[in-house]
């Protein structure tokens, strides 16, 4: 992990208020693993000082120039505009600079080749699934569930077709694809495939019905929380979520930044899960 000065390649918003930026990322994007992500840092001077975590959508390199040089590596990332360090990123030109740490956590463990995935990505949940997918659909068969309030919650799933993903869409008004929640048709699909994996990312309330499906039908799951995070590297504790067997007697922590974003379900306390997310209130400077 170290900290890198790049560039901004393109900034785009693909959705109303979502954005797809790419910045070079010489040294560091091939060595990017699914459900890792960076550390951005929008401006130095002025607030927003501390850094934002943005999950890793993809890498890639550019094509060779003409006069010879190697290709250069690139990582892009989508994002939300929610507040103040989203919103100045959203006006950064191509050409600005901006600096990233990473790539930083633990990333998706890819399971059994061969078997059935499903992966289930909620609003800008589904940035990190999109690398997993790239990787899981080389020894298995991957479906997408993509569920947002409306159609301008889904997210670039082409792309996930351009893998040979089946992607299911499901919107709570119905302006796309399937009107309902996107657990709806999670059972439907672990009806049909009752020994797939089930990988997650998205809002909590959804993450945490994914997990009492799973739970209930003794699927393995396995989510990317979005606890908020000041340092991104374990150094604050502001981003821990309470572990399994976690009590007031014998307290069980885990720092989401460092031994996730990824978690094994098993691995976390759903009880607190939901109505304690790892909160510091240092994170919003
Ligand atoms: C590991 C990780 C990966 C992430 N990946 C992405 C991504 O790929 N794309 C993306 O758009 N966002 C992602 N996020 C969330 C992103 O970091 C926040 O949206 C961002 O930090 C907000 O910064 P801000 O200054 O614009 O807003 P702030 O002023 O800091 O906050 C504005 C509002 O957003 C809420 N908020 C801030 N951070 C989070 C969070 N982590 N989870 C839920 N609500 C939050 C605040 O509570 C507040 O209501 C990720 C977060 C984590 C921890
Ligand atoms: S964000 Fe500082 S320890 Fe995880």
């Amino acid at each position: 992990m170290k900290n890198y000065k790049t560039v901004v390649l393109s900034n785009q918003e693909i959705s109303t208020g979502y954005y797809r930026m790419r910045i070079l990322a010489p040294g560091f994007g091939s060595k990017a693993k699914p459900g890792q992500f960076l550390m951005f840092r929008v401006q130095t001077s002025l607030p927003p000082l501390l850094r934002r975590p943005f999950g890793i959508f993809r890498t890639g390199f550019l094509p060779a120039d003409c006069d010879g040089q190697a290709p250069k590596e690139f990582v892009e990332i989508l994002y939300k505009v929610v507040g103040r360090g989203t919103d100045i990123m959203s006006n950064l030109q191509v050409g600005s600079k901006v600096e990233v740490l990473g790539p930083l956590g633990r990333g998706f463990d890819m399971g059994v080749p061969g078997e059935q995935k499903i992966l289930v990505g909620g609003g800008i949940g589904l940035v990190p699934l999109y690398m997993l997918a790239r990787e899981l659909t080389r020894k298995s068969s991957v479906r997408l569930l993509m569920g947002g309030r409306t159609r301008e919650d889904i997210l670039a799933v082409t792309e996930f077709e351009r893998l040979g993903v089946e992607t299911y869409v499901s919107t709570d008004d119905g302006s796309l694809g399937e009107e309902g929640l996107v657990t709806q048709v999670l059972l439907r699909k672990l009806d049909k495939y009752p020994n797939a994996s089930v990988y997650a990312c998205g809002p909590m309330p959804m993450i945490e019905a994914v997990q009492e499906i799973c739970a209930a039908r003794g699927v393995p799951l396995q989510v990317s929380l979005e606890a908020l995070m000041a340092c991104g590297v374990g150094a604050c504790l502001g981003c821990v979520v309470k572990g399994a067997g976690h009590s007031e007697a014998s307290p069980r922590y885990l720092c989401s930044c460092k031994e996730g974003p990824v978690f094994r379900a098993e691995q976390l306390d759903w009880t607190k899960l939901g109505q304690e997310p790892g909160y510091c209130e240092g994170c919003k400077i």
